[in-house]
């Protein structure tokens, strides 16, 4: 019984060592494959670290989706997300906040929890252009799916791209250029006058005239209450100086209105007002200007 065993180990043993010479080989692949599994083992770990927290504590970006992020106490994580329509802002670990979308970069991470959409409002926050392309002076604010619609001041357009509103050449919004806007066409003028930013009367209200951004891009601009704008002087101006605009306030301000516009009554001195604003630099000699 023991020889039989001795045998059948020393068989095992001879037939392991023929193993061995016949395949080193074989061994050597056996040695790559292992270090590769243990190489992917290190991945996938590194990867699963990447979900852990960078620092003990501290609010951490997700590296893919823009409104998510991670809440780190202690080695502790919690996984985030910002209301639905703003996103983690990643200036700094040691404030939690969530902003809208317009001054943080979501480039690298691009991507954005499910909308929950209302009425005018596609996602729950933020500032959203007017469904009707054509319609670019207005824009709706939402605060937790409710809307408030805002118009922008005369002359500007909605920017989606700053959720606010500015000119129509910056804002760059579709079936809003300029032109469109204002139905206005810059006259054709060469380079030297181009580089003044001429200034045209607005055809159809003597409170606006348009300026020509380099000769070509128009900006329509308003004068103040009262006052025209006087297209031989290229200024504004009350209506009184501008005989071909003189009838313009009629019917809205009465004579006596505009005359109050031009020269506001002083207001009474009120009693014993002390500026609260330390004099930042010494006074300016009086000048002739004063
Ligand atoms: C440009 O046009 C203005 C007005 O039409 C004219 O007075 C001026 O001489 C012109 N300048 C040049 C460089 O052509």
């Amino acid at each position: 019984m023991t020889r039989f065993l001795n045998v059948t180990i020393l068989l095992l043993f001879t037939a392991g060592l023929a193993l061995a010479a016949n395949s080193r080989k074989q061994q050597a692949t056996e040695q790559n494959r292992r270090k590769n599994a243990a190489k992917d083992r290190e991945t996938i770990e590194d990867s699963e670290t990447t979900d852990q927290c960078p620092e003990p504590n501290g609010f951490f970006a997700d590296a893919e989706q823009c409104d998510k992020y991670y809440d780190c106490r202690d080695g502790e994580i919690t996984e985030k997300l910002c209301p639905d329509g703003m996103v983690f802002n990643d200036y700094s670990s040691e404030y939690e906040k969530c902003d809208l979308p317009f001054n943080i970069d979501c480039t690298s991470r691009p991507k954005l929890q499910v909308p929950q959409p209302s009425q005018h409002c596609p996602r729950k926050h933020g500032y959203f252009a007017h469904e009707e392309l054509h319609i670019c002076d207005k824009f709706y604010y939402c605060v937790d799916g409710k809307f408030n619609m805002i118009t922008c001041p005369n002359g500007l357009v909605y920017n989606e791209k700053a959720g606010i509103c500015s000119w129509p050449d910056e804002a760059k919004k579709k079936g809003c250029s300029s032109e469109e806007v204002f139905q206005f066409e810059c006259p054709k003028v060469n380079e030297s006058v181009a580089a003044t930013h001429p200034r045209y009367a607005d055809p159809d209200d003597c409170q606006y005239f348009y300026v020509c951004i380099n000769g070509d891009t128009p900006r329509r601009n308003g004068c103040k209450l009262g006052q025209v704008f006087d297209d031989v002087h290229k200024k504004c101006d009350w209506v009184r100086h501008v005989p071909e605009c003189a009838d313009w306030y009629k019917g809205r301000l009465t004579d006596e209105q505009l005359a109050e516009l031009e020269n506001p009554p002083t207001p009474k001195p009120r009693p014993t007002k002390v500026s609260r604003r330390k004099p930042s630099r010494p006074p300016r000699p009086a000048s002739a200007e004063d």
